[in-house]
């Protein structure tokens, strides 16, 4: 049920996020099938949001910083395509970092609608950004954004631009992601355009280095998971019975985070027992990689029509401009 709730220089807040009964269905739903797995969107409580943004500065993790600097020098070529007065609404807004270099190269934008599934989390950053800029009429949802959208009421005379960074598309199954962008589309309705990272296939090295940190940083985060479970679910996993395991499928293009039981085990979780055997996982997360081609395929699938692309000189990382079909 979406109740709105007045908050300081927000001009509205929507919220649609998951309860505690919801976070427990699906613990005890995904835990249940013979593929044990968890939904990747409940990595993102106040620790794991805390984690997250310390992966995002991490030296082997080039996506950030990649797509950063991607942003700053493609922005000016985003507010053309873009034109003035647009809306822009943020799938996944985080700590809306990167929105600010969008929020200083498009022109006179009017409205910001970030998006997100961690509430506080959210709250806070768009209250630092609606302080710092006043001219921007900021309204935070907080959603599942794989969820059909119920927008606010948007004042912008513009475009409504779609902000999907991070390659977070690469964290649903290709099916998904198609889905996803249909979504989307619909949300920003006709005339709409959209900016959105995207991760691209590269050496097998590169892509396992950036999920195996050398200090760890992603392991706690993946193990995060296990302790919130913990916390809220009155659970007993010991955290010393799993180990995190993220290895890079070439076939698949794609990342497979794991928890991996280093023991035969039993777990209680809200009363209920789970068996895990030695070696058997919970699997947490898939982190897609993709050619330029290969999404602007997906994109189509989508309901998108690719206008623009930007890509680093190493070809890491790809930035994305694309017009609802
Ligand atoms: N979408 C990004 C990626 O796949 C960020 C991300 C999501 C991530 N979950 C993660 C990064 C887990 C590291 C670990 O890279």
């Amino acid at each position: 049920m979406p109740t709105n709730a007045p908050a300081d220089a927000l001009e509205d807040f929507h919220d649609d996020g998951d309860t505690a009964e919801d976070f427990r269905k699906a613990v005890l739903n995904g835990l249940s099938q013979p593929q044990k797995r968890l939904p990747s969107k409940f990595f993102y409580d106040a620790k794991g949001s805390a984690l997250f943004d310390r992966i995002c500065t991490l030296e082997e993790y080039y996506p950030t910083r990649t797509e950063t600097a991607l942003l700053e020098s493609c922005g000016k070529e985003i507010a053309v395509l873009a034109g003035p007065n647009a809306n822009l609404i943020e799938f996944g807004s985080g700590s809306s970092v990167k929105t600010r270099i969008l929020l200083d190269a498009l022109d006179r934008l009017t409205a910001y609608v970030p998006i997100d599934i961690s509430r506080d989390h959210l709250l806070a950053a768009a209250k630092t950004l609606a302080q710092d800029y006043p001219e921007v009429a900021v309204t935070p949802v907080c959603a599942d954004f794989v969820q059909p959208l119920d927008l606010p009421k948007l004042a912008g005379t513009g475009v409504n631009l779609g902000f999907f960074p991070g390659s977070t598309i690469g964290n649903f199954r290709p099916a998904d992601a198609a889905a996803f962008l249909k979504n989307a589309a619909r949300a920003v309705g006709h005339g709409g355009a959209m900016v959105i990272g995207v991760d691209l296939v590269k050496d097998p090295a590169t892509l396992h280095a950036a999920y195996n940190d050398a200090s760890d940083v992603t392991a706690a985060f993946n193990l995060n998971l296990l302790e919130r479970i913990n916390r809220e679910l009155d659970a007993d996993f010991g955290l010393d019975g799993f180990a995190h395991y993220a290895p890079y499928n070439p076939a698949r293009g794609c990342i497979e985070m794991h928890l991996v039981s280093r023991r035969a085990q039993q777990v209680r979780i809200a009363g209920k027992t789970f068996d895990f055997a030695i070696g058997e996982t919970i699997h947490t997360e898939d982190s897609h990689k993709y050619t330029i081609e290969g999404f602007h395929e997906l994109a189509r699938r989508g309901g998108w029509t690719p206008r623009e692309v930007w890509c680093d000189a190493d070809s890491l990382f790809s930035v994305h401009f694309l017009d609802v079909a």
